[in-house]
């Protein structure tokens, strides 16, 4: 049995990505930071509910000690919660901007992964897939070249391209420093869901498709890898 804990699966790509795990067996925690909305979603897909709010660390330890109660081990955790950020030019946005958006896609990647390591670590084969952006590669944003053949809809947000950057780094450093742990980071592509509202150009189907390999590669996978739907992104 796999035991995958997804955080932001209420709704997106999160949703979709559950879905799809269930189908293929794993029992799935599907993480909301809203009661209602996450017991409402897990009796829709036949996940396990998990009140998780990553930018709170009493809720993100409570849901860490309930998953150890009822699982006692985590296969795989998915770090998909994320925020746009307010869409203002980027003279308005404000270190506060910043601050919001880090503490959902940055430092709530931190705090699930450091809550949830005894758990990841008492698994056969753990892994971590950490949701990115191609719009989070430095070497995308400092190539124009590179907008339109890796990341077509590139767009130049101050706080959530650098705040994807810094998951990438995070990555990186935990693949090295957990190497018993498989740690990736996937770009799902430009997805319509209610990050974008729902311009995205592809479906959850489509988008989570990259999150679910990751997921799902085994033992042998790759780890400290950034993978796109067809290729991995550079860095
Ligand atoms: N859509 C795209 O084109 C695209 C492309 C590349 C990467 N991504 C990434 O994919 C991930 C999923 O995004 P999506 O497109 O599926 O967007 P979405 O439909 O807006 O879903 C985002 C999910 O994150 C949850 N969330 C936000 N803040 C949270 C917090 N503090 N604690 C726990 N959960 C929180 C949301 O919960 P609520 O319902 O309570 O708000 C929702 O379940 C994000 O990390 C995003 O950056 C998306």
């Amino acid at each position: 049995m796999t035991t995958t804990v997804i955080t932001g699966a209420n709704k997106g790509l999160g949703f979709e990505t559950a879905r799809r795990l269930i189908e293929l067996g794993h029992t799935v925690y599907a993480g909301s930071r809203d009661a209602r909305r996450g017991e409402e979603a897990a009796k829709a897909l036949g996940a396990r509910p998990l009140l998780i709010d990553v930018t709170d660390d009493r809720s993100v330890a409570a849901a860490a000690e309930a998953v150890r109660k009822e699982a006692g081990a985590v296969d795989v955790l998915v770090n998909n919660a994320g925020v746009a950020g307010p869409a203002l030019p980027t003279e308005e946005l404000t270190a506060a901007d910043l601050q919001q958006v880090y503490d959902t896609n940055v430092f709530g990647a931190v705090r699930t992964v450091r809550t949830f390591l005894p758990l990841l670590q008492a698994a056969n084969s753990p892994a971590i897939v950490n949701v990115s952006s191609g719009l989070g590669s430095l070497a995308v944003n400092a190539d124009p070249a590179a907008h339109a053949s890796i990341v077509p809809a590139w767009i130049p947000l101050l706080a959530y391209n650098s705040s994807k950057a810094a998951l990438n780094m995070l990555t990186v450093l935990y693949a090295q420093q957990y190497p018993g742990i498989r740690v990736n980071a996937v770009d799902p592509g430009f997805t319509a869901t209610d990050l974008n509202g729902h311009q995205g150009t592809q479906s959850a189907e489509e988008g989570a498709a990259v999150i679910v390999a990751t997921a799902t590669a085994g033992p042998h996978g790759p780890t400290g890898t950034f993978l796109g739907a067809h290729a991995p992104i550079p860095w």
